[in-house]
């Protein structure tokens, strides 16, 4: 493990080691934070990096836990999500129910999913703020302060669903946002599709921010994000700077060219 100014780096061999050593944090923040605050709200990344990590987190019995992780006190909200309806293929809560949720005793009113029936992108980025600020007790201006945040970046360099040269990135950049808004309705050219994404304000707020990266085609993107310069319209994965630290969850291929120019990052095994 190593860390920087603000980023700790967690190199592991593969996938399977990333999201072993990924799912041991995530037990150890869940007991800890439910044992001092009796919930732990934690936001969850789409795509297919996290897969791994929720089918061992499923079967929490291969992390040798002393005590299990406290699921009927966690709740469950997403980063961002494709505007398609849940039973799509595409859809991240699917991919979550698949993986994760139908197998472990949650209660429903404990997972917080992006509405993407019956309304247009706008509506649904606005409820969606709406039931998170309910949900943490907070009313417009407030923005709520989750535990744990989990992204993926892509070989782009995007993360959520803030994409390269978008308006969205545009306008975060340029601070023309409200300040209360941490929800928006973005449409993605090259999937000629709506998504619904949190903004870097939420996540930069959370207690923690994990970032689970791995494979060769992001080593190029992570260099330039982690030690290049700051071109967050380019690489949106720079806007997110949390406050209370970022821990990358790397495996050694998408690592290899950030260590290659960093001698200090070494891998955790
Ligand atoms: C999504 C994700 C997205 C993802 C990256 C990496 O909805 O797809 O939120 O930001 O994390 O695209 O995706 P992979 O893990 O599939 O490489």
């Amino acid at each position: 493990m190593v860390s920087s100014n603000r980023h700790e780096f967690r190199i592991s061999k593969d996938l399977a080691a990333l999201s072993l050593s990924a799912a041991r944090d995530f037990a150890r923040r869940a007991q800890a934070t439910v044992h001092f605050k009796g919930v732990f709200n934690v936001v969850l990344s789409g795509g297919n990096t996290p897969k791994a990590l929720f089918d061992v987190l499923a079967d929490e019995r291969v992390l040798g836990l002393s005590r299990p992780i406290p699921w009927e006190q966690i709740r469950f909200f997403w980063c961002d999500e494709r505007f398609v309806p849940h039973s799509d293929a595409q859809s991240n809560w699917r991919m979550t129910q698949e993986h994760l949720l139908s197998k472990l005793s949650v209660p429903k009113q404990n997972v917080f999913s992006v509405p993407t029936e019956g309304l247009a992108p706008e509506q649904a980025a606005a409820e969606y703020e709406q039931v998170l600020r309910q949900a943490f007790g907070m009313s417009t201006p407030e923005i709520p302060v989750c535990d744990l945040v989990y992204l993926g970046m892509g070989p782009d360099g995007h993360t959520a669903s803030l994409f390269p040269e978008t308006q969205i990135v545009q306008a975060v950049v340029a601070n023309s946002l409200p300040e209360s808004q941490f929800v928006a309705a973005v449409w993605v050219e090259k999937f000629k599709m709506h998504r619904i994404s949190l903004l870097p304000n939420i996540i930069n707020a959370a207690g923690s921010v994990s970032m689970l990266v791995c494979g060769e085609d992001k080593a190029e993107a992570l260099e330039k994000v982690v030690a290049g310069p700051y071109e967050p319209t380019h690489f949106p994965c720079q806007l997110i700077v949390p406050l209370n630290g970022q821990v990358w969850y790397l495996d050694e291929a998408s690592a290899s060219r950030l260590m290659a120019q960093n001698r200090s990052l070494v891998p955790d095994f």
